[in-house]
């Protein structure tokens, strides 16, 4: 994982300078802060915390140029279906707005190949673009597959084309159906990384195709958390918080981040799903039971890190560093 430290992400005061339609669903908004000054650094895979109204906090991958110390920006794609986030950013948000983000923070970080083959679909490009021109920069071997709707609901389609050329595959399901992943995945090559992001049926799709592949070689980010089966723990456990010298029982039914406020540990937490990873939390002991959407399996099993928004314990008792 390559998350930033809790301590070091901030609260920036910014306001909307730019807002454009990239398609009929999909808006970008350039962010600035009032006054002068240098953003924090951010890498390609990092995303930002929007605070968009008392409740509601949302993540959003940045999507312009890391070199860019000036203005962040992010593509929100509008999803009648959400739960209000999207809707806000479209219908509320105008040139002018202030708003206060949080962050950069990475849970997707670009590690250094010889090769890429990127997976992208519908508002999952997102992530993908800075990936992409750092994986040009670099002079790696790499080629993006696209995947939408429809080439109109595509956002970044054309300049993706134009940029890189035959690297690119759009692939509009209207005109050419479904990624072909079968043909993108099947034979395990042990010097790609695979990098994807999209819905959720995509990611479950070339996950299952990169079973037989190298560990390690494919990494995903997830905006919405993985359906998982009731806690395997149900019932109550023990956490002890090394750094505040803490120790709750969590009851079934309560997160390991409320037991904690309860007894006076403040966990910061921003989605509460196990997306996001701002409650990233290092383990001393015991064993975790991962309910969270970030850690790949190999990061699962080495049980040195969890998210306590959403994550249980197999153990009785665990030691989190908090
Ligand atoms: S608060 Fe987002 S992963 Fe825990």
């Amino acid at each position: 994982m390559g998350t930033s430290e809790s301590g070091s992400v901030q609260d920036i005061e910014m306001q909307v300078v730019e807002r454009e339609a990239l398609t009929d669903d999909v808006v970008r908004l350039t962010l600035r802060v009032a006054g002068t000054g240098s953003l924090p650094e951010w890498e390609p895979g990092a995303h930002l915390d929007l605070h968009l109204d008392a409740d509601l906090v949302r993540q959003y991958s940045l999507c312009g140029d890391p070199a860019d110390r000036e203005a962040y920006q992010v593509a929100v794609l509008r999803e009648p279906s959400g739960r209000g986030g999207s809707a806000h950013v479209h219908d509320v948000l105008e040139v002018g707005s202030a708003i206060r983000v949080r962050g950069p923070r990475n849970n997707f970080d670009l590690l250094g190949a010889q090769r890429y083959l990127f997976l992208a679909g519908g508002i999952g490009i997102t992530p993908v673009l800075p990936m992409v021109a750092a994986a040009e920069k670099a002079g790696a071997d790499w080629r993006l597959v696209y995947g939408g709707r429809s080439r109109a609901s595509m956002a970044f389609v054309d300049e993706l084309v134009e940029r890189y050329g035959d690297r690119v595959t759009a692939v509009p399901q209207d005109e050419d159906g479904l990624l072909d992943l079968d043909a993108l995945l099947s034979e395990p090559q042990d010097d790609v990384l695979v990098y994807c992001c999209g819905p959720e049926p995509l990611l479950a799709a070339v996950e299952q195709r990169c079973a037989g592949w190298p560990k390690g070689a494919l990494h995903l980010e997830r905006f919405a958390p993985k359906e998982l089966a009731e806690p395997a723990a149900g019932g109550s456990f023990e956490v002890e918080f090394a750094r505040s010298g803490v120790t709750v029982t969590v009851p079934a039914g309560v997160s390991i981040v409320d037991a904690a406020a309860e007894a006076g540990v403040d966990i910061e937490t921003s989605c509460r799903e196990g997306t996001c990873g701002t409650c990233e939390s290092e383990v001393r002991a015991g064993v975790p039971e991962h309910r969270d959407s970030l850690l790949t399996p190999d990061e699962q099993e080495a049980n040195d890190v969890m998210f306590p928004c959403v994550s249980r314990a197999l153990s009785e008792k665990l030691v989190i560093e908090r």
